[in-house]
């Protein structure tokens, strides 16, 4: 069976061999870019080069790039381990083209690789392209069609809608039709009864797109309209963890080498089997494995869990992933600080941040669950003694006021409370939360103008304004 680094290492051999050069990974948080808080996609360290606002050191370049999808356009946090194929952090496979090769070039390598390097079968591929949308004036991808057409034949092929099959970074910025590759991984009694084309695009955790190509042809405005761009690029994006998944014949991402070690380390720690399952403690195991490396990054890259912007989301994938284990696998002392060295070593090749800030990496985790494990039990008594008695009352939205009042007295953000609240059937009052929020900023700005305003303060280890210039980096060649 190929392994997870022999796939990534074919996808850079095979790009190399088409004269692209290997570039690194730019850091999981987006700088210089206000449009954007966490990279999103392979391409958002390109932006500049597609708008024509910078030279590309090469017109075809290749990576992996460390993406997190937790926010803004693209945010895939509420699927995280009840699926089996989102994650919050992800590598996303990539080749571009920057006014080079164009549509031809990037549907056939595509198809070489999948099918000739991966050995994918054919019949269990399906590709989609863009429809056409009235409203942004832009026709039907003819061109794409034609190419694909000798490839796949014209019954393997999807007409796509601009929600599918036209790809923007975020709500303005580079964009442009698409061409989605999808995989149908069923078993063949499965495939038997349905056609894996009808469960293209149908949320099927076995019929799943792996990779996305972008012919980038237009800029989208503040205004909404699109403008074209200075030169054609393509930007593609393959989802590392889901080509491993199909490549490794497995059912889930979960049951790939990419995840399989710190599963491992997850049931040594809780004395639980993983069983790939639904139940509760299954979906912990994934919900940790995912998050931990979203969290790992995120501090090698730079950062650290905060009370403010992306900081505070680092602390609430973490917070979310604490409260799984002590939910539902009884997990009440630290316990993801020690699924890091697992995960350093695991890509110290690819991502040697990662392992040259190891230690650091693990106090900073290690003191964030220590701080929050200190609340968490008695928040959770509250919660639940909250829940009872809205029950009594036949009342199903936690009022904004409790939900303030377990974010600044238990340090639980309000997104964790949501969570609990819907695993019992209830809402929060969002809105009621956020005025309660802004009364407080307000009340304590007049008095203390300097204090941070909700939970609890992490306690800054040493090194910490070292760090945050080291991730500083320009891009890296390989
Ligand atoms: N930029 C291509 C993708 O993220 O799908």
């Amino acid at each position: 069976m190929m392994t997870s680094h022999e796939i990534r290492r074919h996808f850079l051999d095979f790009f190399r061999s088409k004269q692209h050069l290997i570039v690194a990974s730019a850091p999981l948080v987006a700088k210089n870019d206000p449009t954007l808080m966490f990279n999103n996609s392979g391409m958002a360290q390109f932006k500049d080069f597609f708008l024509g606002n910078g030279t590309p050191p090469s017109k075809r370049v290749a990576d992996t790039q460390k993406c997190l999808r937790v926010s803004g356009k693209h945010n895939d946090l509420e699927d995280v381990g009840f699926d089996t194929y989102h994650h919050t952090m992800f590598e996303m496979l990539g080749n571009w083209s920057f006014g080079d090769y164009f549509k031809k070039e990037a549907i056939t390598w595509a198809w070489e690789l999948l099918t000739e390097v991966y050995k994918l079968p054919k019949d269990r591929l399906y590709v989609s392209v863009f429809q056409g949308d009235s409203t942004d004036n832009v026709p039907f991808d003819q061109e794409a069609f034609d190419l694909w057409k000798p490839i796949v034949g014209e019954d393997r092929i999807i007409y796509g809608n601009k929600k599918d099959n036209f790809w923007e970074m975020g709500d303005t910025g580079p964009c442009g039709p698409c061409s989605e590759i999808h995989v149908d991984l069923r078993s063949p009694e499965e495939v038997a009864e349905k056609p894996g084309k009808d469960l293209v695009n149908a949320d099927h955790p076995q019929v799943v797109e792996i990779w996305n190509l972008v012919f980038m042809q237009f800029n989208r405005k503040a205004d909404g309209s699109l403008e074209p761009l200075p030169a054609r690029h393509v930007d593609t994006g393959m989802g590392f963890e889901r080509l491993c998944m199909a490549i490794q014949q497995k059912r889930s991402n979960y049951d790939t080498d990419v995840f399989s070690g710190t599963i491992h380390v997850i049931e040594e720690l809780s004395g639980r089997k993983y069983e790939a399952g639904t139940g509760m403690a299954d979906v912990a195991m994934r919900v940790i494995a995912d998050h931990i490396r979203a969290v790992s990054f995120a501090i090698a890259d730079g950062l650290v869990p905060s009370n403010a912007k992306a900081g505070y989301v680092i602390r609430r994938i973490l917070r979310r992933a604490i409260r799984y284990g002590y939910s539902y696998l009884n997990l009440t002392e630290p316990f993801m600080t020690k699924l890091v060295p697992t995960l350093a070593m695991q890509f110290a090749d690819v991502f040697p941040e990662l392992n040259a800030q190891r230690d650091f990496v693990a106090t900073v985790i290690r003191e964030e669950e220590i701080s929050f494990l200190r609340t968490l039990g008695t928040g959770l008594g509250r919660l639940d003694q909250i829940i009872s008695d809205l029950g009594e009352k036949g009342t199903k939205e936690i009022p904004g006021e409790t939900v303030f009042e377990l974010n600044d007295t238990f340090g639980f953000p309000a997104d964790l409370t949501a969570l609990i609240a819907r695993e019992k059937g209830l809402t929060i009052d969002e809105t009621g939360f956020q005025k309660a929020l802004q009364e407080q900023k307000a009340r304590l700005g007049k008095m203390q103008p300097h204090r941070q305003v909700t939970g609890s303060n992490w306690p800054k280890p040493t090194g910490l304004s070292l760090l945050a210039t080291t991730s500083q980096k320009p891009m890296r060649i390989l």
